[in-house]
């Protein structure tokens, strides 16, 4: 099956049956930030067949990629959506729709005048917060130390979020992650849960 969602209006709200099907059988509705080439949403997929993942990235080539291998694959639990990913946050899915928010090694805009390109913001907490489902979660990678207080800091701030204990009993590494750690890098990681308003 062709897993790439390819939507007819990018002006509506869409609900995760508009992108997985009316009879979709899932427990769990996961987005995958930022997906890259899909190595982490595959093997998530593949691991967890009760659970959909849907890839965002606005890439072409990448998102290519992550559609034609998981079609290949048979994971009819994947699809993957060409978008932007704050505008997929808040103006494409419905409210409520989001079970947990995979937010893998983000770009962290380093240069102090390039902060305002980065994702995380304090008027960016209540546009995560409206997407996320009931007890809905967060789980955040980078190796940017500086991006990874930086996003701390806000969620830690906001009564919209709490941080709790990173409790995954099986989480793949992205490729990003391999690729830093084959540097010697550390890697820092946060998961926050939705805390109803
Ligand atoms: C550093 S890579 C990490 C990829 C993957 N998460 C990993 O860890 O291997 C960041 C990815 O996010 C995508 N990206 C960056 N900004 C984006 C945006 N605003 N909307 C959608 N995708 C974005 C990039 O194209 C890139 O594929």
């Amino acid at each position: 099956m062709d897993t790439a969602f390819v939507p007819d209006d990018y002006f509506k709200r869409h609900s995760v049956l508009d992108i997985f099907g009316s009879d979709s059988p899932y427990n769990s509705y996961e987005i995958d930030l930022g997906c890259g080439d899909g190595g982490f949403l595959l093997q998530m997929a593949a691991h967890y067949p009760e659970r959909a993942f849907l890839g965002i990235e606005r890439l072409l080539g990448r998102i290519r990629r992550v559609c034609n291998e998981s079609s290949q694959q048979g994971l009819n639990n994947v699809r993957g959506l060409r978008i932007e990913s704050r505008y997929f946050l808040e103006y494409f899915i419905a409210p409520g729709s989001i079970s947990r928010l995979h937010y893998l090694f983000p770009d962290p805009w380093p240069k102090e005048k390039h902060h305002k390109n980065r994702l995380v913001q304090e008027d960016f907490i209540p546009v995560l917060h409206r997407a996320l489902s009931e007890k809905g979660e967060l789980l955040f990678k980078t190796d940017h130390e500086d991006y990874y207080i930086w996003c701390c800091e806000r969620l830690d701030a906001s009564p919209l979020f709490q941080r709790v204990d990173w409790d995954e009993p099986f989480y793949p590494k992205t490729d990003f992650q391999l690729h830093w750690e084959s540097m010697g890098k550390p890697i820092y990681q946060a998961k926050y849960i939705k805390i109803e308003a």
